[in-house]
């Protein structure tokens, strides 16, 4: 008998959370593209309206960080010209031997199609330009080069990836697991009781 279980959930960011993730922020990798105000962002995006910070677990491990935001929330948030209920991700992935494993690709799918299935049209996230690896997960991901942007953290490449129109009535997403070194995609079948869970935080 095949048994599956989701391999990624995205829990909401807690304080009790901040020291891990301000360990993660410092590592090398994580410091030469992360831009910004590090810790701090995080620490108010988790009571900041248009921000929703989650930690991506794999197998029940705390493996990286996502956050998607609300462009249109922002006043004169560059991307604003995307269409309504466009949502914008940035993630990291916290322990450097996790780096370039396929985590990346495969937890950015899963969490864009949870947008989706929630109704947001369109996602997009803005990599560095020189950032060869993440430009290239997030095409893995299914996201498209819109063009160069530039904006308060220096120039970005913004990519896109847009919703199917069946998207919203997808079955829930059920997972995805490592096997022999490659990743393998799950998903339920028209019979399977629904037992596939997220932990994504209700909106
Ligand atoms: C960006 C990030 C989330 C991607 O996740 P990941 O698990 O490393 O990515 P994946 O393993 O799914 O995919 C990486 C791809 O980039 C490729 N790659 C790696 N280095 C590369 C380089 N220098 N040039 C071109 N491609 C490169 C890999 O070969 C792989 O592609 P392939 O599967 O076709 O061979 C992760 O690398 C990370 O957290 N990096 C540090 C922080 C960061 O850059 N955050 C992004 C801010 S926008």
């Amino acid at each position: 008998m095949r048994l599956e279980a989701p391999a990624y959930a995205f829990r909401p960011v807690a304080a009790a959370d901040l020291p891990l993730l301000a360990r993660w922020l410092a590592e090398p990798h994580v410091a030469e593209w992360w831009h910004g105000d590090g810790l701090a962002e995080i620490r108010a995006a988790i009571a900041d309206p248009s921000t929703e910070p989650f930690l991506v677990e794999f197998g029940g491990e705390p493996i990286g960080y996502i956050q998607h935001y609300a462009p249109h929330l922002e006043d004169g948030h560059p991307y604003r010209d995307q269409p309504d209920g466009t949502l914008g991700i940035d993630q990291f992935i916290g322990p450097p031997d996790l780096v370039g494993r396929g985590h990346g690709s495969c937890f950015v799918t899963a969490f864009v199609e949870e947008l989706f299935r929630r109704g947001a049209p369109r996602v997009v996230t803005d990599p560095d330009p020189s950032n060869p690896r993440a430009i290239r997960a997030y095409e893995k991901a299914g996201f498209v080069r819109l063009g160069f942007r530039d904006t308060i953290f220096g120039r970005v490449l913004l990519m896109a990836r847009d919703a199917r129109k069946d998207d919203r009535a997808k079955p829930l997403y059920r997972g995805l697991s490592h096997r022999n070194g490659s990743i393998e995609r799950s998903w339920p079948d028209a019979t399977a009781p629904e037992t596939g869970r997220s932990s994504y935080k209700q909106a």
